[in-house]
């Protein structure tokens, strides 16, 4: 009962008090069926007495004052009095259904696009150590199965146990001995049956879970690398991954659904047995066929009202158990949300307002360590050297030196495990973002959105901040200005997802477009001209230098000729750091 009742516990109060809204509602709808099943036998049992009217005075003298006088009348009454109850009935189901479904629904968006925010606000050593597929998995399904899939079954399952009970409690108003055998046996049938498949419905849950992820994985990097699958000739091999992944979690759905089924089947095959055994049993006590019908129709009255009642409960618990993983693997960032929501701080998350880190002087980098979490041993140890603003700082050593560790320090990607960087003496680490708000970065390997060219390089700005000058400019600065002017939709071409459609080295410049574009004070490249041919190459350092003096340079190169200019080099091997002029 409690893991059931733990699903609500990711809900702010508010949310929670709409819960049980929605399951008065439920109820509400639940006593209505119990009402309509129960409505039709008596009207069919009217049918066959034609004396019933005389037999009830009472009631054929509230009838009359409507003009109803005789059994003909009255049945058409009772049948008009049905209409009106199936109506409201069904009229009520589908509002009760639409406001249920709306809940989950907005809820589902609402956490869904909050944990995809948590995921885009963790650090970036998180992201490093966890899987691009998994977290596509959680944010696209982890809200889903929170909220179709575990919330709403539950409040059924509550409202079934509770119609379940009322159905039963009418039973016993009408023939106590029968409710209390019938109940007592269902509840027996339902207790073995939940517990028999608890398990087994609860591991084969794990699985499905786990190797929905490992799909996820398979379509990503069989489709991620698609140049290399095709050389390799490895497409068999990411699809018959994929195809052994999807077994798995197929297997385990198969295996739910049968024993998500089984319970049907085998509730009515105890029922019927039970009966047909009872019937045996009278008769060779020496009852009479006659004398066994009419205990016989109670009973199966009251079995087969509750059967369907008992088989609900059984597919919706075992619904819920069977969905539990994923749910259970991300309880803290739901609660996390729960948090966010109820301290009304889902909007600072990922805030964009931020106080700028003034960088007047001076940045120094003091006795800098750092070591991967996983890493055997510190890439980086004891590293100074200070960097005047204005400066062009050239950062060169072997692959596998720690020249983009250190860089990823810089920009706030990392914390350090040691020492620190200061600007004017404040610790970056004191206030990242601000940090940050300094800072342009063109990557080792440039990451393009699927869009035009004017949205990779004025990346996430507003159509109404958009500045076409600047745009111009900083294509002109990136050597990419009489490219763009030759192609027919110019700034408005599609560059393919990732930028498939461009070469290497327009990728390359477009990344110092979009670096150019937001007018940093320091700007870090790594490797950012590494793809260049030496011509376009050395026209975009001289362009790059001419911004020397108004705003610091850190570029990391393996080319000579790249860092010709700068004012002094750094040179990294083996963790520790150098000058070299
Ligand atoms: N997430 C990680 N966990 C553990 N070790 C890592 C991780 N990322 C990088 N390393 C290790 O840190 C060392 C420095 O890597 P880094 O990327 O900083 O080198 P680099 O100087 O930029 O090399 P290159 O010139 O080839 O780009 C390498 O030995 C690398 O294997
Ligand atoms: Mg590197």
């Amino acid at each position: 009962m409690k893991s059931f009742l733990k699903i609500f516990t990711i809900l702010t109060a508010v949310q929670k008090r709409y819960c049980v809204f929605l399951a008065l509602c439920m109820l509400i709808g639940g006593a209505f069926e119990a009402v309509g099943i129960g409505a039709i036998l008596p009207l069919i049992s009217i049918m066959g007495q034609p004396d019933w009217l005389e037999r009830h005075v009472e009631i054929a003298q509230f009838v009359s004052n409507m003009g109803v006088t005789n059994h003909v009348q009255f049945i058409i009454l009772c049948s008009i009095g049905l209409i009106i109850l199936y109506l409201i009935k069904n009229a009520y189901l589908a509002w009760q259904l639409r406001i249920q479904i709306n809940f989950a629904m907005q809820k589902q968006i609402l956490y869904a696009s909050e944990l995809f925010k948590s995921y885009l606000a963790k650090t970036y050593i998180f992201h490093v150590n966890h899987n691009t597929a998994i977290l596509m998995r959680n944010v696209s399904s982890g809200a889903l199965i929170a909220f179709t899939n575990i919330l709403i079954p539950t409040l059924q399952l509550l409202t079934e146990v509770v119609t379940g009970f009322v159905i039963w409690v009418m039973l016993i108003a009408v023939d106590p001995f029968t409710a209390v055998v019938v109940a007592g046996l269902l509840a027996l049938v339902l207790y073995v049956l939940v517990k028999t498949f608890r398990r087994k419905i609860a591991e084969q849950g794990q699985i499905q879970n786990q190797y929905s992820g490992e799909m996820y994985r398979w379509v990503n990097q069989g489709l991620g690398a698609i140049k290399e699958t095709k050389v390799l000739r490895k497409e068999a091999y990411f699809s018959s991954e994929y195809e052994a992944a999807y077994k798995r979690y197929g297997d385990a759905n198969r295996v739910f659904n049968f024993l998500n089924q089984l319970p049907r089947l085998f509730i009515e095959a105890i029922v019927v047995v039970s009966l047909l055994f009872l019937i045996v049993f009278k008769l060779i006590q020496g009852y009479a066929p006659m004398e066994i019908v009419p205990l016989l129709g109670v009973l199966a009255l009251a079995a087969f009202r509750m059967m369907p009642c008992a088989n609900r409960i059984v597919n919706l618990s075992n619904g819920i158990k069977f969905q539990m993983p994923l749910f259970n693997e991300l309880y803290e960032e739901f609660c996390e949300i729960r948090d966010r929501l109820e301290a009304g701080k889902s909007q600072e998350l990922l805030s964009e307002s931020v106080e700028k880190l003034p960088f007047a002087k001076e940045l120094c980098v003091e006795h800098l360590a750092f070591q991967y979490p996983e890493g055997q041993h510190e890439v980086l140890q004891d590293v100074s050297f200070n960097v005047p603003k204005g400066s062009f700082v050239g950062v060169v050593g072997p692959s596998g030196a720690g020249k983009t560790t250190f860089v990823d320090i810089l920009l706030g990607l990392l914390t350090p495990t040691g020492g620190k960087i200061t600007v004017d003496g404040m610790d970056i680490q004191s206030n990242i973002r601000g940090w940050q708000a300094n800072l342009s970065y063109v990557p080792q390997s440039i990451y393009l959105i699927d869009g035009t060219i004017k949205e990779n390089v004025a990346l996430g700005v507003a159509p109404e901040a958009f500045d076409e000058e600047l745009l111009i400019r900083v294509l002109k600065m990136a050597e990419l200005y009489d490219f763009v002017q030759d192609l027919p939709k110019g700034v408005d071409t599609m560059v393919g997802e990732r930028g498939v459609k461009l070469s290497g080295g327009q990728r390359q410049r477009i990344g110092i477009a979009r670096a150019l574009y937001y007018k940093p004070e320091v700007l870090v490249l790594d490797e950012a001209t590494s793809a260049l041919d030496n011509e376009t190459e050395k026209s975009i350092t001289d362009t790059i230098l001419k911004l020397k003096g108004q705003i610091t340079i850190i570029a990391i190169a393996h080319r000579v000729s790249t860092l010709e200019a700068c004012d002094f080099k750094v040179k990294f091997d083996n963790g520790k750091a150098k000058f070299v002029n």
